[in-house]
C-alpha cells in the first residue's frame, strides 16, 4: 500500500499583517496572470479546496488577466470588506460580491483586506463570454496582487520562492486550477509520491526535468460554443463525491500522472498526446456518469476530435487535443509542425468554431507584475 506523504505544515494564517493605525497606506500593484491548460485534470475536491488526485499542466501565454488594485484606507468603516470592482472598464457589482467572500475567506491570512479600501480593475485578453475559464487567470492575478501588496506594506515575501508558494495557496483557495498559473511553463499542483516537493496546498513549478520540446508546446484553444456552462466547475467537483467511479478515477489519475511525466520527460510526444487525450475524455465521462448526468460537448466538439484524430491518422503529424470542462477544443502540438499543420486549422477547424473565433496559444511564461 502507498503510504501517503502529505506536506500539511505550510499555515500562512498571520495575525501580525494588521496596518498600526495613524498609518496611512495607500498604493497600488498591479500584475497580469496567464491561464493554464490541465493535462492530467484536477476533478474532485475535498476538505477546503484540496484536490483528489495530482494535476499538471502547461501554463499558457495569450489567454490572461491583467487585474490592478489600488488601496487606501478604509472608506465604509461599517462592512467588513470594502471595496469596487471594474471588470473590463465598467463596474461589475455580481463579481464584486465573490471578491468580497473570497477576502473574507482568507482575512485569517492577510487581515489587513478588512482595514483598506479596495478599486480593482481587471481585463481578460479573451473575451468574457468565449467559454474559457477565467477563473485561472483571474483568481491568480488577484492572489498575486494581495501578495505583492502584502510586500509593499510589510516589507515581507521579498524571496521569490516564498512569494510564489504563497500566491499559489491564496490562488488555490479562490480556484483549485489557478494555483498553477504562477509557475511558468509547466506546473504540478496535488501531492503526487514520485515527486516529494509536490503539495495539495499549493502548486510548483515543473519544466526542468521536461524535455525541452514541451517548452515551446502549441495550445491553440478553438471556441466551440460561447454560451454559458450549464454546470459549473464547482458543481461538477461536488457531484463527484457520489460518482461510482470516482476512486477508480483517482488511482487512474495517479497512474496517468507516472506514465505522462516519463513521456514527457523523454519527450515522446505519441505517448503524451495518447495519454492526453484520454485524460481529456475521461473528465467528460465522469460529467455524463454523474448523477445528474450532464453532456458539456457539443456536436461540433466531436465532429472536431473526428477530424483532429483523422488528421493525424492520414498526414502522421502528432496534432493531439485536450479538453477542459466546456465544449471547446484545445489542439496541442510541437513547435516544429507550426507551418505544416496551419492549412488543416484554418480549412478544418476554424469553420467548426462559433464565428470563426479561435484563440492561437502556447507554452508561456507565467505571471508578469505590471509597472
Ligand atoms: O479550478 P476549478 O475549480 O475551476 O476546476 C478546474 C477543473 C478543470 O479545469 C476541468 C481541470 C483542471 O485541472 O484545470
Amino acid at each position: 500500500m502507498r503510504i501517503k506523504w502529505q506536506n500539511m505544515s505550510v499555515d500562512y494564517k498571520n495575525s501580525k499583517l494588521v496596518i498600526e493605525s495613524g498609518i496611512l497606506k495607500e498604493g497600488r500593484v498591479s500584475w497580469k496572470s496567464p491561464s493554464n491548460i490541465a493535462l492530467i485534470k484536477y476533478w474532485g475536491k475535498h476538505g477546503v479546496q484540496l484536490p483528489r488526485n495530482a494535476s499538471i499542466s502547461f501554463t499558457l501565454q495569450n489567454a490572461f488577466t491583467e487585474t490592478i488594485m489600488e488601496y487606501n484606507s478604509q472608506k465604509n468603516k461599517s462592512v467588513n470588506i470594502d471595496l469596487e470592482f471594474y471588470f473590463e472598464g465598467k463596474s461589475n457589482p455580481a463579481f464584486a460580491e465573490k471578491i468580497k467572500k473570497y477576502f473574507l475567506s482568507i482575512s485569517d491570512i492577510f487581515p489587513f483586506v478588512k482595514q483598506l479600501h479596495f478599486t480593482i480593475r481587471s481585463h481578460n485578453s479573451f473575451p468574457h463570454s468565449s467559454g474559457i475559464a477565467s477563473s485561472a487567470s483571474s483568481m491568480s492575478a488577484l492572489s498575486l496582487c494581495l501578495c505583492s501588496l502584502e510586500s509593499q506594506i510589510f516589507g515581507t515575501l521579498k524571496n521569490d520562492e516564498e512569494f510564489r508558494k504563497k500566491a499559489s495557496y491564496i490562488s488555490r483557495l479562490g480556484s483549485g486550477s489557478a494555483s498553477r498559473s504562477i509557475y511558468e511553463k509547466i506546473a504540478i499542483w496535488g501531492h503526487f509520491g514520485e515527486i516529494e516537493t509536490t503539495s495539495d496546498l499549493y502548486a510548483i513549478p515543473y519544466y526542468e526535468k521536461i524535455h525541452e520540446i514541451f517548452h515551446t508546446y502549441h495550445d491553440d484553444i478553438f471556441i466551440i460554443s460561447q454560451g454559458e456552462k450549464a454546470v459549473s466547475s464547482s458543481a461538477g467537483h461536488a457531484l463527484m463525491e457520489d460518482n461510482l467511479y470516482a476512486s477508480p478515477r483517482y488511482q487512474q489519475a495517479y497512474q496517468r500522472m507516472h506514465h505522462l511525466l516519463i513521456a514527457m520527460e523523454q519527450g515522446d510526444i505519441e505517448r503524451f498526446g495518447t495519454i492526453v487525450e484520454n485524460e481529456a475524455l475521461t473528465l467528460h465521462a465522469l460529467m455524463m456518469t454523474s448523477s445528474p448526468s450532464y453532456i458539456l460537448m457539443k456536436p461540433n466538439t466531436l465532429e472536431m476530435i473526428n477530424r483532429i484524430r483523422q488528421f493525424r491518422k492520414e498526414s502522421q503529424q502528432p496534432v493531439y487535443f485536450t479538453l477542459d470542462a466546456g465544449p471547446n477544443i484545445h489542439l496541442l502540438y510541437p513547435d516544429h509542425i507550426y507551418d505544416k499543420i496551419q492549412p488543416f486549422i484554418q480549412n478544418q477547424l476554424v469553420p467548426l468554431c462559433e464565428n470563426g473565433y479561435y484563440i492561437p496559444d502556447k507554452v508561456g511564461l507565467g505571471p508578469l507584475e505590471l509597472e
